[in-house]
């Protein structure tokens, strides 16, 4: 539930690279361990190690093309410097068909056409991430803190009420 909400946010501040996307199904994380292994030949997920390709620990949130000392292609790297953020819409769409996303990357896969392996893989990786869309973006999420800080104060509040009427 929370990540359709999630999906629907990224999809709306999303920049160009993600054409309207179709709506992404619902991701189930430990499905997306076992399509991962389409991926473990080349990418680590929960570390920060460099195999065939760059870690992905960490990778939702990443300009693309900037992990440690990677060599990456200049392809990559452009489309990073051109604005190419990994969220879930953006790995959404370029893991369908990675080399038409990005022409020029050297990242030799095929890619997943099913809709449900894409979001299941990106729901392990975004385990390995920090959440998205980042908390401190926007006031929305100020609002939000405020308001459970001022629950927190009130829950106090009833507390030492509780315990002023026991004493009694
Ligand atoms: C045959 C090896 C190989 C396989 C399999 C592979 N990748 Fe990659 N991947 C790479 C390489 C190499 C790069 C760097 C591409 C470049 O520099 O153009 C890369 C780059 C990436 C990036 C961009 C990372 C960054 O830091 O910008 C993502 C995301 C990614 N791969 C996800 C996946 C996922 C998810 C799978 C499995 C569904 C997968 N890859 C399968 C080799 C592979």
């Amino acid at each position: 539930m929370k990540l359709v909400k999630l999906v629907a946010t990224a999809a709306v501040v999303l920049m160009p690279f993600a054409a309207i996307a179709d709506e992404m199904p619902v991701g189930d994380a430990e499905a997306g361990e076992k399509v991962f292994k389409k991926c473990r030949a080349c990418h680590v997920a929960d570390e920060d190690v460099k195999k065939i390709g760059p870690s992905l620990m960490g990778v939702i949130g990443r300009q693309a093309g900037t992990w440690g000392e990677f060599n990456y292609s200049s392809a990559m790297r452009e489309a990073g410097e051109g604005g190419l953020v990994w969220t879930p819409e953006t790995l959404y769409e370029y893991l369908v068909k990675p080399r038409e996303y990005i022409k020029g990357t050297r990242m030799a896969f095929p890619g997943l056409r099913r809709d449900q392996q894409r979001a299941d893989v990106i729901a392990y990786l975004a385990q390995f991430s920090d959440p998205w869309p980042p908390e401190e973006d926007g006031e929305a999420a100020e609002g939000a803190a405020a308001e459970e800080e001022g629950a927190a104060m009130e829950e106090d509040g009833t507390a030492e009420g509780g315990e002023a009427a026991s004493s009694d």
